[in-house]
């Protein structure tokens, strides 16, 4: 088929996410290789947010695609009730070796909002309490209890659910001071205390917070929220579904601050998205509440012979090919190509990366510091900033008045400097905005 065939097809008959079906504008594509894909035409882009940040392993990796093919000649399913496979025995034993601490029992989904919505039932089962706290500035999925937990505007047009609480991040935009970790803490313990510390199952973090801008904790942050969590009785859940398997420069983002969650759930770079998976991983201490109760959750998919073998081929090559020290040595360059971008355009209000996990904040003026586009919204200059990225092949996010700078951990200095290399002609135009 050709791009336009694609495009007219899938626009008829299916759904774009998140979108007003009329204005969605897809790029249609063919194959995929390292950090680049392409249309059908032959347009080559780079996939500079490693697609919905999750191919971290960049396509096409021939390791991977022959694991899933020698394991669905041997064995796609099984029911995951009652029987087990060697891809599924293997896949909770080794994610037990690189999960922080004693997280060492895993419950395998279909993806992250799974992951998130089996952590809350977890939560509730062991605790025998209700509420669950997360924050504002926060995606955890688009289930029900997922959406509930979720705190940024896509959870607005939902049905509300009970039993969710919302707290303040530490970051409050571009154009506010942003707290000391102190005050944050402060403001999470008055929330806990209020609500009633016998009422919270568990707390939800984003051990880097992704979607809603690659917001990094302060120094003590994490460790904070740790201390609240054992004082209270409540269960710590870091959500690794985005930040995790490297993108971060180590295996999990909460690593960077030696601190062991109770719950941890993971998505996206599991498989790096060859195959759809999702998983819990849980301490042995809470693991152990349902060695003679039930556990209270189940899917026809969990642990899918096919996705738990990509998953083992996945990881094995994070490690054959060193990428999560790869991702941290990258990461510096790419911290001082964002910082460049930074001290020579004035439309930079902000950047922030950790490993390859990066933002672009965008401002109109250098006094007021007003974002380049609304809270939730979109502007004319932030649109042509799209515009050009898409004309001049290169793959990113650009949201509200930010973009991403994601790519594979695979990712070459050439190729590194190539991006910006785009990206620094693009500012000129959003330059041009700026009183
Ligand atoms: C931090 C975080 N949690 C959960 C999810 C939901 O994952 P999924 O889309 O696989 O359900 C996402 C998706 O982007 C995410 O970024």
């Amino acid at each position: 088929m050709t791009g336009d065939e694609i495009i007219a097809l899938s626009k008829k008959h299916t759904i774009s996410e998140w979108a007003a079906q009329g204005a969605v504008d897809p790029i249609p594509v063919a194959r995929a290789e390292g950090i680049y894909f392409w249309t059908p035409e032959g347009k080559r882009y780079i996939d500079f947010n490693s697609q919905l940040m999750c191919v971290n392993i960049g396509h096409g990796d021939p390791r991977v695609v022959r694991a899933i093919q020698e394991q669905a000649a041997r064995l796609c399913y099984v029911t995951p009730g009652g029987m087990t496979t060697e891809p599924r025995a293997r896949l909770g034993a080794k994610l037990a070796e690189i999960a922080p601490g004693d997280i060492d029992v895993f419950f395998f989904t279909n993806g992250g909002a799974e992951a998130n919505e089996n952590a809350f039932k977890i939560a509730r089962a062991v605790t025998g309490r209700q509420k669950i706290v997360a924050r504002y500035r926060s995606y955890h999925g688009a289930t029900a209890a997922a959406m509930a937990a979720t705190g940024e505007p896509r959870t607005w047009s939902q049905a509300a659910l009970p039993g969710f609480v919302h707290v303040l991040d530490w970051y409050h935009g571009v154009d506010r001071e942003t707290q000391t970790t102190d005050q944050a803490l402060r403001h999470l313990e008055e929330v806990i205390q209020l609500e009633g510390p016998s009422t919270i199952a568990a707390i939800i973090l984003e051990s880097v917070t992704g979607t809603n801008g690659i917001l990094i904790p302060p120094d003590g942050y994490m460790q904070g929220v740790r201390a609240l969590c054992d004082r209270y009785g409540i269960l710590m859940i870091a959500d690794e579904v985005m930040s995790g398997f490297g993108r971060t420069g180590e295996w999990f983002a909460i690593d960077h601050w030696k601190v062991v969650p109770d719950i941890m759930t993971m998505a996206k770079g599991i498989t790096s998205a060859y195959v759809p998976l999702g998983a819990v991983g849980i301490r042995r201490t809470v693991a152990d509440h349902f060695t003679d109760k039930p556990f209270p959750g189940g899917l026809t998919y969990s642990s899918h012979a096919l996705a738990c073998a990509a998953a083992l081929a996945t990881i094995a090559v994070y490690e054959e090919d060193g990428l999560i020290a790869r991702a941290k040595e990258r990461g510096r360059l790419m911290a001082e190509l964002l910082a460049d971008l930074q001290s020579r355009h004035s439309c930079v209000g902000a950047v922030r990366s950790i490993g390859l996990f990066g933002v672009v904040e965008l401002i109109r003026d250098r006094q007021t510091r007003t974002p380049m586009a609304p809270f939730n919204g979109t502007s004319p200059e932030m649109g042509a900033l799209g515009r050009f990225f898409r004309r001049e092949g290169l793959f990113t996010f650009v949201r509200w008045n930010y973009f991403f700078t994601n790519p594979p951990l695979t990712i070459s200095e050439a190729e590194l400097r190539e991006a910006f290399e785009i990206i620094d002609r693009g500012l000129d135009i959003t330059d041009g905005a700026v009183t």
